[in-house]
């Protein structure tokens, strides 16, 4: 398989997906240090780039650091996705850029943008050429799911249009539109893909381990992982995957103290990042929830975290989870052996 992206050359890259209100500059560098290989912005859509309002500033946002980085683009009309995608390039220099072909939300479909163009080839076909066109030498990627619903899967029919167009790789979330994040991603139709077309798939749905992505890799014929969710509760499944490729060993998860620092340094971060400390906490809310399906004692962190409004209160929290759950450790410890006399 030849590539025009230099990070498929001899090794299998780890992507981390594109996740609206999740992948922001913070959680992509947290993400980064534990050993994500490529970052995608959350989609941005084309018309609000033509407005440059603060809000897509920040979605475009991102430090050298993040390279090799894409900006990832939604839209329904060529010659607007073309032009954006121009201005994107112009605006800040992205290492590719990626078209969302993938997104379910009403909002998005309504307009014949994201998951909507499964179901209308011709335009989806007019998109991804005339952003590739307009942006050569830049690469351009594509992300898709399946197919719309369950009976009009035709993501290996989509995946030989878009090479045709000229895209450099294709990323497949293994569901329909239909199903939105519900059933399992099927991994089958991803095969198909990676098996239909010469340029780099990334397979995508339901990776939530090390072991998972290495039964992927050898399963099919990916060039690639795509981790979303998982990577929300355990950053760490990047470096973790990677021991796994380097030394077929499965690494224990970070120690428990290791897994309260990083989650309080995204706190530190959010809150330093907006300014505020109230709204930012609030906002973690969601991200700590997340987090805390890798913690010990999950359902009282969950109670905890659905009202914390202050970083004091998350130090706190951590404090108290570690405390009990090295004393549940040394109780196991001491357990009494009965002696039979
Ligand atoms: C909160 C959230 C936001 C998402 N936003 C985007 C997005 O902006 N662009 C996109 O292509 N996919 C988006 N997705 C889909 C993910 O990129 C990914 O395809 C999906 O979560 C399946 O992967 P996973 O099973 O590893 O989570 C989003 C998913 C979630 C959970």
């Amino acid at each position: 398989m030849l590539s025009t992206l230099p990070w498929f050359s001899n090794r299998f890259p780890l992507y981390l997906a594109p996740m609206a209100g999740v992948s922001d500059k913070i959680f992509r560098q947290l993400c980064k240090e534990h050993g994500a290989d490529i970052l995608t912005t959350e989609f941005v859509s084309a018309e609000g780039i033509f407005r440059r309002n603060q809000r897509t500033r920040e979605y475009l946002d991102f430090d050298e650091i993040e390279r090799p980085i894409g900006v990832q683009l939604f839209g329904a009309d060529p010659e607007h996705m073309a032009e954006a995608a121009r201005q994107v390039i112009d605006w800040v220099a992205p290492d590719f850029i990626d078209l969302n072909f993938g997104c379910p939300v009403n909002k998005v479909v309504t307009k014949n943008g994201g998951s909507a163009l499964l179901k209308d080839c011709p335009a989806l076909a007019s998109v991804a050429a005339a952003v590739v066109r307009a942006v050569a030498p830049m690469p351009v990627t594509a992300k898709i799911r399946i197919g719309w619903d369950a009976d009009s899967i035709n993501a290996p029919h989509v995946a030989r249009i878009l090479f045709d167009a000229g895209i450099a790789a294709i990323t497949v979330h293994g569901r329909t539109r239909a199903q939105g994040y519900a059933g399992a991603a099927d991994w089958d139709t991803i095969a198909e893909v990676a098996a239909a077309v010469s340029i780099p798939v990334i397979g995508n749905g339901d990776l939530a381990s090390a072991s998972d992505i290495a039964k992927r890799c050898h399963e099919t014929r990916i060039a690639g992982a795509m981790i979303g969710r998982a990577a929300m509760s355990a950053p760490w499944v990047f470096s973790q995957t990677k021991h796994y490729f380097a030394t077929g060993e499965i690494p224990d998860a970070p120690e428990l103290s290791e897994r309260w620092n990083l989650i309080v340094r995204h706190c530190q971060l959010a809150v330093r990042q907006r300014g505020a400390e109230e709204p930012a906490m609030r906002s973690m809310r969601a991200r700590l929830m997340a987090y805390s399906r890798a913690m010990p004692d999950a359902k009282r962190l969950r109670e905890k975290f659905s009202h914390v409004s202050a970083l004091a209160e998350v130090e706190t929290i951590a404090e108290e989870n570690i405390l009990c759950s090295e004393n549940e450790t040394s109780q196991k410890r001491e357990i009494p052996v009965l002696v039979s006399s």
